[in-house]
């Protein structure tokens, strides 16, 4: 089966960094396999990011307790953003973390990110368990697959995000992240999203350069 989808507007960077109109929609096409192949990369990413963060957390923890996690996620999170990128140069854009209550100013989520995290906020609230979302983007001409996962607050995580944070924690952020919002999650609830973002296929591409 081969998909056709039409990308209006949704070049919201683009448009607004150059601050024209938006580009006539174009159409992107592709089989189903393609489209699981970009899936399957995104989500190999994402898994991949998760697990070298929560294995970076708990060495840090284990080595200089809480303060020094805190002190450590600042550090490293982005370094393992930047190395996975190294890993796959010709393909990943970025991958990174967002949520509606950020710690790091730098992780705010773009309009489209907030609605999804409401909605995953939503079904996770009706007991379900939300599934990753995507689109397609338009930057500088090509097109990039944009995918975000739900991630799910565990016990580990209330240290430094729940409701209760020691006196330590609590001074710790306070000097790092003055303007904190990330607290108050209880086990369960959905922390926020990974955002990968993937340069498509050239053959997917190509088809739109006539
Ligand atoms: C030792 C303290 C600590 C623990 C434990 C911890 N985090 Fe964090 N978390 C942080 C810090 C510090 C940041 C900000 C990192 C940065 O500056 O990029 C952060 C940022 C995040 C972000 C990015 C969005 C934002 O708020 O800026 C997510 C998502 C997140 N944490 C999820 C989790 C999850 C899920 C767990 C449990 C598996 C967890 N954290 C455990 C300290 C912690």
């Amino acid at each position: 089966m081969i998909r056709q989808i039409s990308i209006g507007s949704l070049s919201l960077c683009l448009s607004l960094h150059i601050g024209a109109h938006s580009p006539a929609p174009i159409k992107l096409e592709f089989s189903e396999d393609q489209l699981q192949e970009e899936l399957q990369f995104s989500q190999s990413v994402s898994k991949q990011l998760a697990s070298s963060l929560k294995q970076t957390l708990m060495d840090a923890i284990k080595h200089g307790g809480l303060s020094g996690g805190i002190e450590q996620c600042r550090i490293v999170a982005p370094n393992i953003s930047a190395r996975l990128q190294k890993q796959h140069p010709s393909k990943l854009i970025s991958a990174g973390r967002t949520s509606l209550k950020i710690r790091n100013p730098n992780n705010q989520a773009t309009p489209w990110q907030e609605i999804q995290l409401r909605d995953f906020d939503q079904s996770s609230s009706l007991g379900h368990k939300p599934a990753y979302r995507y689109r397609f983007v338009n930057l500088n001409g090509r097109y990039a697959l944009e995918y975000m996962s739900p991630i799910p607050t565990q016990g580990l995580c209330l240290n430094c995000h729940g409701e209760q944070l020691s006196p330590e924690v609590l001074d710790t952020l306070k000097t790092l992240y003055p303007n904190d919002q990330a607290q108050g999650y209880r086990a369960g609830d959905i922390r926020g999203a990974f955002i990968i973002r993937s340069w498509l296929d050239e053959s997917m591409n190509e088809k739109n350069r006539h």
